[in-house]
């Protein structure tokens, strides 16, 4: 009897441990999956991550190297389970796995804090979404998936929606909006038909940005205007880029923005040079060749003898510099004029072309001056800016792509598109507004509505600059660039083989 007793003892004292074995192995698997879904959320190229991140490693580091003094510290609060013999066996262990230890918890709680803050803002946007009475034919309510954070303004809600059509959500958008407490921008279906994308933002960028209300922000010289966003209108300094890329599908705005950022450069800085390229027969920025210090090139060969000329004064300029003993050009300390080239569309410009020699060996040319301008002008007060639909080797050189350090990218219809001029899809998940982009410096990413300067305000702003620059006199330090070279012959062997193969095939 008492034998049975104490078999159904044992038995019991198994089961009981099995249990907890698998009450454990449970809370194990669960907060895993939470701590999994919350680490996920962290975006490892955010300015809080790349400060916190090495911040919270150090102190662990400290931590665990500080002769086991945070062992000390959880006796005196956990006394109960860090005991005297506990504490004697951790010290034991090597100080390596106290510090790899110490970053997998961290890592773990930090997770499951984020996995946790994600489902209950899951459950709130379920609640909001099912306030709104949204329900298929067999009253079934659309299931919330999940939320995307894409910056500090933006998010996109993922829904499964069997059975309600994106045309039922449209109609439902003014309840969505006061039920979400968000602005809707736009809902779409996603390509496996089931999914919708609702995205939403905190403040709704205005569809329009005129040039003039925008132009109130511009203060500096050498300063050009990036656009509103959420935090309202931004300002750039070319000098601190120190090179620009504006890319996007065709309709963006982009040679706008090019127009618009040549026109607060222009109006607002003196001791300034520009160079345009624009191989449109300069059709798009036509009205600032009436302002003295604009030069357009209109075809390959000017472009090429533009890019050899800017590069020349570029060495001319490093010469100066070490002469003087100085690393860059401030341009009114050392009585030198700010460049800046601009090159729109310039696929036209570097894209491969198979049409004659004469004219392949301009684009490799070409490639080359803007490839070396991009890597060493910064110093000497030169700048590019570089308009293009994408940003892909065919048509610029990964050198120079690398150079162009700030970026103005407008709506991208593809992933890789966006990927390759942003590192991210930011630029695909744009809205379908003209203006609209996301401009990078650094590690941000931020939308903002870009300035509009319509084509007749752009011809009377053209105008008006013209006549005050008569009027006042043209305040430059060095008189233009010239770089047409006569057509007969060249000093130059590049624009000699140049003019001599156009020549060939004219
Ligand atoms: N910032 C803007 N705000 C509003 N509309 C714009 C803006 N930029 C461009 N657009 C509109 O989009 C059209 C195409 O712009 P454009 O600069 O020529 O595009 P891209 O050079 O990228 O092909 C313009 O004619 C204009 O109507
Ligand atoms: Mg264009």
């Amino acid at each position: 009897m008492e034998q049975m007793n104490n078999k159904n003892k044992a038995t019991s004292g198994s089961d009981g441990l099995e249990k907890f074995g698998l009450a454990i192995a449970t809370i194990v698997g669960i907060t895993s999956i939470v701590a999994w879904t919350g680490l996920r959320k962290i975006k490892i190229k955010s300015e809080e991550f790349i400060c916190l991140f090495p911040t919270i490693l150090f102190s662990l580091f400290l931590i665990s190297y500080s002769d086991y003094a945070y062992l000390r510290w959880l006796k005196k609060i956990l006394p109960t389970y860090f005991t005297k013999n506990v504490v004697l066996f951790l010290r034991t262990i090597p100080k390596v796995w106290h510090f790899s230890i110490l970053i997998i918890f961290t890592l773990y709680t930090i997770g499951i804090l984020l996995g946790f803050k994600a489902y209950f803002r899951r459950r709130k946007l379920q609640k909001d979404l099912d306030t709104t009475g949204l329900t298929n034919a067999q009253g079934q309510m659309p299931k919330v998936i999940s939320e995307v954070e894409i910056d500090e303004n933006r998010s996109k809600v993922l829904v499964t929606a069997k059975g309600i059509g994106c045309d039922r959500f449209e109609a439902k958008k003014g309840d969505l909006q006061s039920s979400f407490g968000r602005i809707i921008e736009s809902i779409k279906v996603l390509s496996d038909q089931t999914t919708l994308e609702i995205l939403m933002c905190k403040n709704a960028l205005r569809k329009i940005l005129t040039y003039h209300e925008a132009e109130t922000a511009l203060k500096n010289p050498y300063n050009f205007l990036i656009g509103e966003s959420a935090n309202g209108i931004l300002v750039a300094d070319i000098r601190e880029l120190p090179h620009l890329l504006i890319a996007g599908s065709t309709g963006g705005g982009k040679s706008v923005f090019f127009r618009q950022f040549f026109m607060s450069l222009l109006k607002y800085s003196s001791h300034l040079q520009v160079y345009l390229i624009d191989l449109k027969l300069g059709i798009e920025v036509k009205e600032f060749g009436q302002i003295p210090n604009v030069r357009i090139a209109k075809d390959e060969m000017e472009a090429v003898q533009l890019l050899q000329a800017i590069r020349d004064e570029m060495h001319k300029r490093f010469i100066f510099m070490e002469k003087i003993g100085i690393k860059k050009i401030d341009p009114k300390l050392h009585k030198r004029d700010l460049i800046v080239v601009g090159i729109d569309e310039a696929s036209v410009l570097f894209g491969k072309t198979t049409v004659s020699k004469a004219k392949s060996e301009l684009v490799a040319r070409a490639r080359e001056l803007t490839d070396e301008i991009a890597k060493l002008a910064r110093a000497a007060g030169i700048h590019l800016v570089i308009a293009t639909q994408k940003p892909l080797k065919e048509s610029l050189d990964t050198k120079t792509l690398e150079n162009l350090t700030g970026r103005m990218i407008f709506q991208m219809s593809t992933i890789t598109g966006s990927v390759s001029a942003l590192g991210n899809k930011k630029a695909y998940a744009l809205p379908e507004i003209q203006g609209r982009a996301i401009w990078a410096g650094g590690n941000k990413y931020i939308e903002v509505q870009t300035p509009f300067l319509s084509e007749t305000q752009f011809d009377e702003e053209c105008k008006e600059l013209a006549a005050k620059m008569k009027e006042d006199g043209l305040k430059n330090f060095q008189p233009m660039i010239e770089y047409k070279a006569p057509k007969t012959e060249g000093t130059n062997p590049v624009v000699s083989m140049a003019v001599s193969s156009s020549e060939a095939t004219t």
